[in-house]
């Protein structure tokens, strides 16, 4: 077990006596929920301390922001293997939990889902311990505002094997994909070989439209994305750079507030759609650039006021954190996913920065994920 698993037990055994029975009948054996068999005021208790132990005295929160506690989830990725489709047991990547359902996700998805599982029993899936088979992932996205719904099917050769699941399925979402990943990496992302249906859902947030493809990044709970994301606009003036955009999700909804807006990521499907986003919403002070975000902040003089980073799980790093020490930013708005690498970081950071403002949300609840929010300030 981890260190951070075992870190997680031990707070939760002090809420012992606040157990209940779990409200779905695969918790304790799937490994998408760990907090499921306590109360949702609970859960928010137990992360609390979960969330201040893993900051480790860079900086603590005073609660975490709560979200919708089941059917908040707009992307869930399906493994298809041993004649199976779930997510994989708590602890065992060799292992899938058969499910029939997933409380997580929103109800459009959980009812396609439902058809897919009938129609799935004739199709060959991929045994991922020999590397052997054709379906590796059925990926089911949703627009939490937009209602819209996206099928995506990873597999392993470039062939259209599944003519019975998809013509089920077909008037019921709005995108359907193939999508080709055929290395021995278990990815469940990969080239889209062919769009069965329009290739991309759409998805609002507070009135901005934003279009997301198969491979493309984005957030997989939109109720809190909203509150975040609000909460960065309030943060955000002048010329800002937006590192690791995605689909400029960040860059066109803090564009109002700034005079200018760069957006920067490596993925050049979601590039491309970010530029498409802004065309679609009319924004013309944003600009986005394929690029990894270590060379694009070696490259530019780094004429910024604001740089709002929300990089993956892995953090920024000492590299790109050198690099920000570097520039003249006057304040950095740091969103993690991750506490454990943004604790590393703002470690680093505070050379410069001073961290004045922290705050933690909900972005999955009944998990153990803590997202959280910060603003650095230049000293
Ligand atoms: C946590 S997501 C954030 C996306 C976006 N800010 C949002 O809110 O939807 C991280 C993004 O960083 C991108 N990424 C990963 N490594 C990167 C790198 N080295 N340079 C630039 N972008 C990177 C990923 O493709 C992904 O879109």
């Amino acid at each position: 077990m981890k260190k951070h698993q075992k870190l997680l037990l031990s707070i939760a055994e002090r809420f012992a006596d606040k157990r209940i029975d779990p409200p779905c009948m695969y918790a304790g054996n799937c490994g998408g929920c760990a907090l499921q068999h306590f109360d949702y005021s609970t859960q928010l208790a137990i992360k609390k301390e979960y969330c201040n132990a893993l900051l480790n005295t860079v900086i603590s929160v005073d609660a975490i922001e709560p979200s919708i506690p089941l059917g908040y989830r707009s992307r869930m990725d399906y493994v298809t293997a041993f004649g199976k489709i779930g997510l994989r047991r708590r602890g065992s990547f060799k292992h899938v939990v058969d499910l029939y359902d997933c409380l997580l996700l929103q109800d459009a998805g959980r009812s396609i889902f439902a058809t897919i599982r009938e129609k799935i029993s004739g199709v060959e899936d991929y045994d991922y311990l020999v590397h052997k088979g054709y379906l590796r992932y059925v990926i089911l996205r949703q627009g939490f505002n937009t209602g819209q719904v996206m099928a995506n099917f990873v597999v392993a050769r470039n062939e259209n094997n599944l003519e019975a699941v998809i013509n089920a399925i077909y008037n019921n979402v709005d995108s359907i994909s193939l999508i080709l990943s055929d290395g021995l990496a278990d990815l469940s992302y990969g080239k889209v070989f062919e769009d069965i249906k329009r290739g991309y859902i759409e998805e609002s947030l507070d009135g901005i439209i934003y279009r997301i493809t198969p491979n493309s990044f984005f957030q997989a709970n939109t109720y809190m994305t909203q509150i975040i994301y609000r909460e960065i606009a309030r943060h955000v003036y002048g010329n800002v750079l937006d590192m690791y955009c995605g689909v400029g999700s960040i860059s066109l909804y803090v564009a109002k507030q700034a005079k200018s807006v760069t957006g920067v990521e490596t993925n050049h499907e979601a590039v491309a759609a970010a530029g498409h986003n802004a065309a679609l919403n009319g924004i013309d002070n944003v600009t986005f650039v394929q690029a990894d975000a270590l060379e694009y902040v070696s490259g530019n003089t780094m004429k910024y006021d604001v740089a709002i980073v929300d990089p993956p799980r892995t953090g920024l790093g000492p590299k790109v954190v050198g690099k920000l020490l570097q520039a003249d930013l006057t304040r950095i708005v740091y969103m993690s996913c991750n506490p454990v690498t943004f604790a590393q970081d703002a470690a680093m950071l505070v050379d410069r920065y001073a961290l004045t403002w922290c705050k933690a949300y909900d972005m999955f609840p009944q998990t153990q994920h803590i997202e959280l929010l910060a603003v650095f300030e230049k000293k």
